[in-house]
């Protein structure tokens, strides 16, 4: 069976085998457990899970139990029965029933409370619950899988978390390493990042400087891919030119690595400064032409370089016409 990546980009060794394990476990029933910092791209994962298993086409059915409050968690997983609150004005399914056949994704595991974990710990071992409020016992034929950026050994040491339920859950764990550990990943979802929002807001693709790709490259990113994701969407709105210098990117960047955004002052002209004499170019033992030369080369390699290699404000740097750059890197072959 081919996988289906469900457009997780990656080629670095560390994602690959992400892809080895997946591609073995996801025809399984197995319960996955999947792990990983905060924006490494579970939820896509997860979602590819169910993409290449048997169940692709019953109900894939996500439910954050971080985002609901307990009072409501209960029966929004399980289904309630009329009156079994002040509200349940009639009976209702919960997302349990409704993924019947299919997958159920428990976002943010970590965060259910010790009565519910006892709860889903029943559902795993005799695929039955109950209803709130209901009598009766549901089957279910349900796949679950977890997600958590949370460290659940710990939190079962903590006695936050139960570690039968632990056991049960983390029959297959996947763990999403984080994207400084990914290598040259970032720069492939960087590019094809900026290559999908520069189409999205019609403009032409943005490339990033090499200066640019040096700092991307050594950040930590804590937010991970979606990080990544999101200062990119940025660049495509805000970057006026067509590369992305060193510059445009957010002063968050430049302080991590512990840079000043900010230019250092040239330092004052005056203090050391003095025209080259007749000695220095005999010392270097140039002629007059070879230099001069020299001498415009240095100049022209500074200002590209002050200008993150973007032509146009080199030229405005120089006080030379753009055209008339160009032709001078030309002949000197400067890249
Ligand atoms: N390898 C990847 N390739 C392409 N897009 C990715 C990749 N990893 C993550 N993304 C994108 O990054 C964003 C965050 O991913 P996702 O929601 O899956 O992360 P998460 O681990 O579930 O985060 P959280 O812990 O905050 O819930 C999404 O927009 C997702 O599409
Ligand atoms: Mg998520």
């Amino acid at each position: 069976m081919d996988l289906n990546t469900c457009g997780i980009i990656g080629q670095s060794p560390a994602l690959l085998d992400v892809f080895k394990v997946l591609a073995k476990v996801a025809p399984t029933d197995s319960t996955v457990l999947v792990t990983g910092e905060s924006g490494t791209g579970k939820e896509l994962l997860v979602r590819a899970l169910h993409a290449n298993s048997r169940r692709t086409d019953k109900p894939f059915v996500p439910i954050n139990c971080g985002a609901i409050p307990r009072e409501l968690l209960e029966s929004e997983l399980f289904g309630h029965e009329k009156g079994a609150f002040t509200h349940a004005i009639r009976s209702r399914q919960g997302r349990f029933e409704l993924a019947d056949g299919g997958t159920i994704f428990l976002d943010e595991i970590g965060e259910l409370d010790l009565s519910l974990q006892v709860k889903i710990l029943r559902v795993l071992q005799e695929k039955e619950f109950e209803r709130v409020g209901g009598t009766g016992t549901k089957k279910v034929d349900v796949r679950v899988v977890a997600a958590t950026n949370r460290d659940l050994e710990a939190e079962v040491a903590r006695g936050v978390f139960r570690e039968d339920l632990f056991y049960r859950l983390n029959v297959i764990p996947i763990h999403l390493p984080p994207l400084r550990e990914r290598g040259d990943d970032a720069m492939l979802l960087a590019d094809t990042f900026l290559r999908g929002f520069c189409r999205d807001k019609e403009r032409k693709t943005l490339r990033l400087s090499p200066e640019a790709r040096d700092m991307l490259l050594r950040y930590a990113w804590p937010g991970n891919v979606r990080e990544l994701e999101n200062i990119m969407e940025r660049l495509s709105i805000l970057c006026d030119n067509d590369v992305v210098g060193a510059d445009d990117l957010p002063s968050k960047i430049w302080t991590s690595l512990g840079q000043e955004k900010a230019r250092p002052a040239p330092p004052a002209p005056a203090a050391g400064f003095a025209w080259p004499r007749l000695r220095d170019m005999e010392d270097k033992g140039m002629d007059l032409k070879t230099f001069l030369d020299e001498m415009e080369d240095r100049l022209l390699r500074e200002a590209l370089d002050t200008a993150d290699g973007v032509k146009n404000r080199a030229a405005e740097i120089l006080g030379i016409k753009r055209t008339t750059l160009i032709e001078k890197l030309k002949k000197k072959q400067i890249g």
